[in-house]
């Protein structure tokens, strides 16, 4: 399959990292679909691509507006999502509405309208906590979220329904991505918190957190990637930067990256219930495919704060 002119429809297409995914499919020539509702997408997002995509603000859970923008599309890419672990802890009727039912929807209408490819964003919060690391695809499947939960329901519906109905279904379990406009988590908070003190930064936990961060683009290409390559229909992978590092090795890089040489760090000791302290991906089989992350945490961070700022 082609995407020059293939019609392609983005759910959560306002977010984050679905919103680079929409900048890769516009420049190679596809006519994309956004379906966002807003509760965190930024119209910004898409500022470079307003002329050239449609723009639909609704919700995934509205299963007719679903179906209506999902007909004649050639690919679907679900990204829509409570993606804020927090909040799906606060609100799991909401999570579960969207990550799971909006998926439901989703795929409803991609067997209906025989869709040739859906490409699901799962997350490696299905995992739970790692029995071993690198957790490669077959690491056993325990959430310990909401939110984990309700993302591993809308991957195991999509599996199950590729066996049942041959939907042609792919998902990629996240790790942790970061990369221009991101608006949560550990490298934004760190890059916040500079800006407002760079004399003193105070970091959450130990400092000993291994984590594994995976540059936006790069996650982006992995999911276009993936959605043309037909050896990947049915299947699962994990997608993630192939760089492990901890939290203190992080903190230095970024200090680095900004320049700062005085700044006082001091970590709390203590962290948030539910933080896993190591978080390592195993990446076989997405080299398998032939695709590898090309922008290593160095250069990233250097992009990073260029957009920050
Ligand atoms: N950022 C990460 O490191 C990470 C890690 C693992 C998985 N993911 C997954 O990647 C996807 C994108 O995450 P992100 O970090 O870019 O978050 P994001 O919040 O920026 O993007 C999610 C988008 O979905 C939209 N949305 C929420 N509910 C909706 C609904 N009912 N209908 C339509 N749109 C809705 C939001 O407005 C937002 O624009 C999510 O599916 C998330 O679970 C992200």
């Amino acid at each position: 399959m082609s995407l020059a002119q293939s019609r392609v429809l983005v759910t959560g297409g306002a977010g984050f990292i679905p919103s680079h995914v929409v900048d890769l499919l516009v420049a190679q020539g596809a006519k994309v679909v956004v379906l966002d509702d807003m509760s965190a997408g930024k119209t910004e997002n898409l500022v470079g691509v307003k002329d050239d995509i449609e723009f639909v603000v609704g919700s995934v859970a509205d299963a007719e507006l679903v179906d209506r923008l999902v007909k004649g599309c050639h690919l679907v890419f679900n990204f829509a999502a409570n993606a804020d672990v927090p909040r799906s802890v606060k609100f799991p009727e909401v999570d579960f509405a969207t990550n799971a039912v909006g998926a439901f929807n989703v795929y409803t209408s991609c067997r209906r309208h025989g869709v040739a490819r859906i490409m699901q964003a799962s997350t490696a919060a299905v995992y739970g906590e790692p029995e071993y690391t690198p957790m490669d695809e077959r690491h056993r499947l325990r959430p310990i979220s909401p939110y984990g939960s309700s993302k591993l329901a809308a991957e195991a519906m999509g599996l199950a329904w590729h066996h049942t109905y041959a939907l042609p279904f792919t998902a990629i379990r996240i790790f942790n991505t970061y990369g221009p406009r991101q608006p949560r988590y550990v490298i934004y908070d760190l890059f916040r918190k500079i800006q407002a003190n760079s004399q003193r930064l105070e970091v959450l936990g130990t400092g000993e957190q291994i984590r594994d961060y995976c540059y936006v683009a790069d996650t982006a290409a992995a999911f276009v990637n993936l959605a043309l390559n037909p050896t990947a229909v049915g299947d699962v992978y994990n997608i993630a930067g192939g760089s492990p590092v901890s939290i203190k090795q992080l903190v230095a890089m970024i200090l680095d990256t900004l320049g700062l040489t005085d700044t006082e760090v001091y970590y709390t000791g203590q962290s948030w219930p539910g933080d896993i302290n190591r978080l390592v991906a195993g990446l076989d089989k997405i080299r398998g495919t032939g695709f590898a992350p090309t922008v290593d945490l160095t250069e990233g961070l250097k992009r990073f704060a260029a957009w920050i700022e």
